[in-house]
C-alpha cells in the first residue's frame, strides 16, 4: 500500500492520439482512485480538453510570448487548460540540448503559472557501468525549487524505448535515494515517477516498491489495451 495516491502518466510524444483514444472508456480518463494525467502531442491538446482528461504539456518554454519560431510558453499550456507539464524529458536534454539552467527556468515559469512540472531526471547507461549514476542525478537536481509542488520522474536514458527496465531493486534504490534529496518536510508528500519502458508485465514489480509512485509511460500508453492494463495494476495497490 502507498503512503501516496499514484499517478499513471501517458506521454505520447510526437505521436497522434490512438484510435478510440477519446471514447467514453477511454483509459486516459481520470478516476478517483489514482491520478491520470494524458501528455498528447500540442495539437491534441484541444480534444483531450473537451473530453475532459487531466491534462499536461509535454514541454513549455518559459517566456510567456514573443518570437520563438515552433515553441509554446507555460503560459499558453496553462491558458489551454494544460495543468501538468514535463520538464528536462532526456529526448529534449538530448535532442533540443535543454541545459539544466533551461530546466531551472522551465520549473520556475510552470509555477507561476500554477501549473504542476514533473522534473524527468536519468543516467545514460554509460553512467551506470561507471558508478555515475547517483552522482549524475544529484546535479540534474540542482538549483530545482524541489521545495514546490512538484513530481520527479526517474528515467534511465538506456531504458527509455529500449525495452529495457530497470530492475524494481535498482529503481527503488534510486527513487530512494531522490527522496533523501528532498527538503525534509517535503519527502513524505512528493511524488516520484518512474520512467522506461514500463509495460503491464514489469508495472506490478515496480509500483509494489515503496518508493515508486507511478509511472511515465512512453510506447505503452500508445496501446490503449496496454495502459488501460497497468491503469487497473496500479489501481490494485491504492489505498
Ligand atoms: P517508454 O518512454 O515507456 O517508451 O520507455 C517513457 C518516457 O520517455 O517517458
Amino acid at each position: 500500500m502507498h503512503s501516496r495516491k499514484l499517478l499513471i502518466a501517458a506521454n505520447l510524444k510526437m505521436n497522434p492520439l490512438p484510435e478510440g483514444a477519446l471514447q467514453v472508456d477511454s483509459p486516459y480518463r481520470e478516476r478517483a482512485d489514482i491520478d491520470i494525467v494524458i501528455f498528447p502531442s500540442f495539437l491534441d491538446i484541444a480534444a483531450c480538453r473537451e473530453a475532459k482528461f487531466l491534462l499536461g504539456g509535454q514541454y513549455g518554454h518559459p517566456e510567456n510570448a514573443g518570437a520563438r519560431t515552433g515553441d509554446i510558453s507555460m503560459a499558453m499550456l496553462a491558458a489551454a487548460g494544460c495543468r501538468y507539464v514535463l520538464c528536462g524529458h532526456s529526448e529534449r536534454r538530448q535532442y533540443h540540448g535543454e541545459t539544466g539552467k533551461d530546466i531551472v527556468e522551465q520549473v520556475i515559469a510552470a509555477l507561476e503559472v500554477n501549473i504542476h512540472p514533473i522534473i524527468c531526471v536519468g543516467e545514460t547507461e554509460k553512467e551506470r557501468h561507471t558508478g555515475e549514476e547517483k552522482k549524475v542525478i544529484e546535479n540534474q537536481l540542482k538549483g530545482l525549487p524541489l521545495e514546490s509542488a512538484i513530481t520527479i520522474a526517474y528515467e534511465p536514458v538506456w531504458a527509455i524505448g529500449t525495452g529495457k527496465t530497470a530492475s524494481p531493486q535498482d529503481a527503488e534504490e534510486m527513487h530512494a535515494f531522490i527522496r533523501s534529496l528532498l527538503p525534509e518536510d517535503k519527502q513524505e508528500e512528493t511524488r516520484i515517477l518512474y520512467g522506461g519502458s514500463m509495460k503491464p508485465e514489469n508495472a506490478e514489480e515496480l509500483l509494489q516498491q515503496p518508493n515508486i509512485d507511478g509511472g511515465l509511460i512512453g510506447g505503452a500508453s500508445l496501446k490503449l489495451d496496454q495502459f488501460a492494463r497497468i491503469v487497473e495494476i496500479a489501481a490494485t495497490m491504492t489505498f
